[in-house]
This record gives structure tokens, sequence and C-alpha cells, in this order.
């Protein structure tokens, strides 16, 4: 028999060693190397099982018929958006997000949703007794589905019960961080446990053709927690977020091997369970106060869908050597960008101030088509000249100071219209503009161009100082 192997494993990146170190040289965290045995089971490499000869498989031409993947459809849009029009059938999909976000309840009312379509639903809870899952069903209006309903942790025993009944359309487990399997050895909870538990269920998946949706509770730093070896191992991969103090939530599809990976979907959360928003730009201007200087409405795209948000700015005289940079919803190596351009093209100097940046409402931006709004928002504020209210800004700002224009400008400015604004900052080449619009269009070419429109002569330009 082979001897028991003891190997160290770093819990956040799933890296191998032999000896325990302080610090992953993998990922470069601290304390995370944890003592794991990993002789034979699943998990534990190849060559650990019994030696086998190999078995020829078959060799396919590229051309031949293809198999459109079959899905089942939620009736809830949000959600089947986000999956890229409802969950492929053999799929294992994986669902990240903070503890308390709001994943139990999103995949509670998915599985009611799905249950009332006439699909035959598992739920596996890991974390919660059949009593709290009741409770929560029953505040969903849940609780008169067919949704099986499971309280288990050992992998082989819910594959044994579900091997019993008849093949379930969906199998949501919740949640892998409490999965464990016989055939590894090393605690519950670590990264070959997950890994073990989760690489029986996506194999369950694809051998029976039910779809398998897992939980994970994400880390302090937004990774999915322990291994990201898991998000290898799945079809899928979709984040739950939403700050703290706001009610909506956001399920953002971050990999998908049957549909694209931009799209999100837009929840609120409320006292019986997750709403559907179909148009989140009304949901994050609702608060706009656009009367003061530092706020310019971004119209933004997020995938196919436009959805405009504020970005507020505030610039002040720091009393520090260094001044602040605050970032919120919004790239900080970005910001930087947009300040040097401002001070070496536009002699908007910004060395001695603190610079704070918000998009409103808790979104987070990753379009670099927010330059221009953010630029206009920060001379805004400087300059203590409000925007105009029925004004949206959309551009790429290169280091040349040239404002680049971007795609989907119609989609933008449609959406703009559509929400009872009537001007449009944009980059001057656009080429997709359609030809009637009720919009008035102001393009600029370079960022002085913008600064001038918003400052007026409030900002002395660099050559006007001496
Ligand atoms: P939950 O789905 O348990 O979060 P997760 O599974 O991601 O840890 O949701 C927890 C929060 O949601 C909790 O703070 C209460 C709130 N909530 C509501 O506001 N309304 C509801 O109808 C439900 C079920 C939960
Ligand atoms: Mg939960």
């Amino acid at each position: 028999m082979a001897k028991s192997k003891l190997t160290f494993i770093c819990q956040a990146c799933g890296a191998v060693y032999t000896r325990w170190q302080g610090k992953c040289d993998a990922c470069g965290e601290w304390n995370t190397i944890v003592e794991e045995n990993a002789s034979g089971g699943i998990g534990g490499g190849p060559q650990r099982g019994a030696r086998r000869k190999g078995r020829p498989s078959a060799l396919l031409p590229l051309s031949g018929e293809i198999e459109e993947a079959p899905r089942i459809v939620s009736g809830i849009g949000e959600l089947d958006r986000a999956t890229g029009g409802g969950i492929v059938r053999g799929s294992a999909i994986l669902i990240g997000g903070d503890p308390g976000i709001g994943k139990s309840t999103l995949l509670m009312q998915a599985a009611a949703a799905l249950s009332r379509r006439k699909s035959s639903v598992v739920y596996v809870s890991g974390e919660e007794a059949v009593a709290q899952v009741r409770l929560r069903a029953q505040r969903l209006n849940a609780a008169d589905t067919d949704v099986q309903l499971m309280a288990e942790t050992n992998v082989e025993d819910i594959l044994a019960t579900l091997a019993e009944g008849r093949r379930p359309d969906l199998l949501i487990i919740d949640s892998i961080q409490t999965l464990w399997s016989d055939l590894a050895e090393s605690a519950p909870g670590t990264v070959t446990q997950v890994r073990a538990g989760v690489q029986a269920l996506v194999k369950y998946a694809k051998s029976s053709g039910a779809a398998v949706i897992l939980v994970g509770h994400v880390t302090k730093d937004g990774q999915i927690a322990g291994p990201r070896v898991v998000e290898h191992m799945v079809d899928a991969v979709l984040y739950f977020e939403g700050e703290g103090g706001h009610h909506f939530r956001i399920l953002r599809t971050v990999k998908n091997r049957f549909g694209p990976t931009d799209e999100i979907g837009v929840f609120e959360m409320g006292g019986e369970g997750l709403r559907e928003v179909g148009n989140p730009s009304e949901l994050f201007l609702g608060e706009r106060n656009a009367k003061s200087p530092g706020a310019a409405v971004f119209a933004g795209m997020e995938g196919t869908r436009p959805v405009l948000v504020e970005i507020q700015a505030l610039v002040a005289p720091s009393a520090l050597g260094t001044p602040r940079r605050a970032v919120v919803g919004w790239d900080q190596p970005r910001l930087a960008m947009v300040l040097a351009v401002l001070d070496a093209h536009c002699g908007v100097r910004l060395g001695q101030h603190d610079v704070y940046l918000n998009v409103a409402g808790g979104f987070r931006i990753s379009e670099p088509a927010a330059d221009l709004a953010v630029a206009a928002a920060l001379v805004s504020s400087l300059s203590g000249a409000p925007l105009p209210a029925d004004g949206v800004y959309f551009g790429e700002v290169s280091l040349s100071g040239a404002v680049r224009p971007v795609a989907h400008a119609a989609q933008r400015l449609k959406e703009a219209e559509k929400l009872g604004f009537s001007r449009a900052v944009l980059p001057a080449a656009s080429s997709d503009l359609p030809k009637s619009h009720g919009m008035r269009v102001e393009d600029v070419e370079a960022l002085p161009d913008l600064v001038a429109k918003v400052a007026g002569g409030a900002i002395p330009r660099s050559g006007d100082e001496t």
C-alpha cells in the first residue's frame, strides 16, 4: 500500500508545496499554506489510482452536426439574461458573492420559479438547517412549490440520494465550502475537499444531464474562497455583488462557456426577496442632485444594455503632503491617468488637491468610456461650475489628450433620450450615430475642448500662471 503523503497547499490559490512556508510564492499571500493529506482519491492528482491501460477515443472532424445547447429558462428575466438565455442542461455554474449578499435568496427564488415551470429542482443546503430554509421559502412565497430539500454536506451521500430518484433538472448546492468527500482525507473547507466535492458534482452534471448550481463564498479580496481552481472546473462563473447600505444587487457574468460574459442582471432586495430591475438607469439616477458641481452622468454599456450612472467628484485643497486619491466604483490607475492627462495637456493642476471619486448607487464601472465623464466631473468640481442637468458624457481619453470614440454610441444616446436627457458630449469621431435623434450632440476632439466647455475661463491655463 502506498504510504499516505503529506502536502502543503495554499488555501488561496491552490499551489502545492512539499514543505510548510509562511508565504505562498505563487500568489504572495501570507499564512495561507495548510498541511493536507493528498494521497489517493479525487484531487489526489494523477498516478495515485491503480494503473490502467488507456482506451482509444474517437477522433472527429470539426465540421458536423451541432446541437443548440438545451436550456432551462427560469422566467426571472434578469437571471436568464446573466446566464445567457437560461441555464444549460448538464452544465455547472458557480455563483460567488459576499456572505449575506443574497445568494441563497436568489437561488431559492430561481428554484421556485423553475419548479412552477414544471422543472424538478433539488436544493441541497449545507449551511442552514431545514427549518431555516423553510422559513426563507415561506418569506419568498416559495413554500408551495415542489422544490425538494436536502440538508447534507457529504458528496457521496448527496449523489447516492440523487441516484435513488429521478434525475432532477437542476441541483443547487449551497455552499461548496461546506462540502466534503470521503475520498479526500483533508479537513472540510480545505482546498482539497472543495476541489474533490466540486469535481464529483461537475462529473455528475456532465454524466446525468442535470444542471448544477454551486454557491461559493468570496474572500475579503473578492475571490471565490479557497481555490481559484474551482473557477476552471465549471462552465460558468457568476458573481452576485452589491454595496452595503444599498438595496440593489448585480449578478455579473465573468465566465460563460455557453454565452456572453459581459452581461449583468440587476435586482433589488426587498422584504419579499429579490425584485427584478428592468431599467437600471432609473434606479441609479434616482437620487440625483443635478445642481451641485462635480456630478456628471455617464452613458455606459453593460453587455448589451445601456446603463446611465452618475459620477461624482470632489476636489478640495489638500492639507497633506501627499494628497488623497479615493475611488469607489472605478479604477484607481485609470483615475491617475485622467488626472495626469488633465495636468499635462489641459493645465488643470490637481497635485495639491485631494480627489474623491464616487460612482453613485454603489455601481461599478469597468469601461474606459467613462474617462470623459470622470474628467467632466473633476473639472466641474474644481471650478465650482455645475454641469448642465440634461447632459450625458461618454468617450475614452488617450494619453495624448485626444478623446477617442467608443462602441455603441447610438445605443447610449437612445437610452439617454429615453430618460429625458437632451444633450450629449461625446468624441468627435463617433461613427455609428443615428441620423435622426432628439439629442443635441456636442462633440469634443481633445480633452482641452471639454475643459473649456465645462469651466469656461474659471481655470487658468498653465501658461497664464506666470
Ligand atoms: P442570503 O440569501 O441568506 O445571503 P447569502 O446566501 O448570500 O449569504 O440573504 C441574506 C440577507 O438578505 C439578509 O441580510 C436578509 C436579507 N433578506 C431580505 O432583505 N429580504 C428577504 O426576503 C430575504 C429572504 C432576505
Ligand atoms: Mg446563504
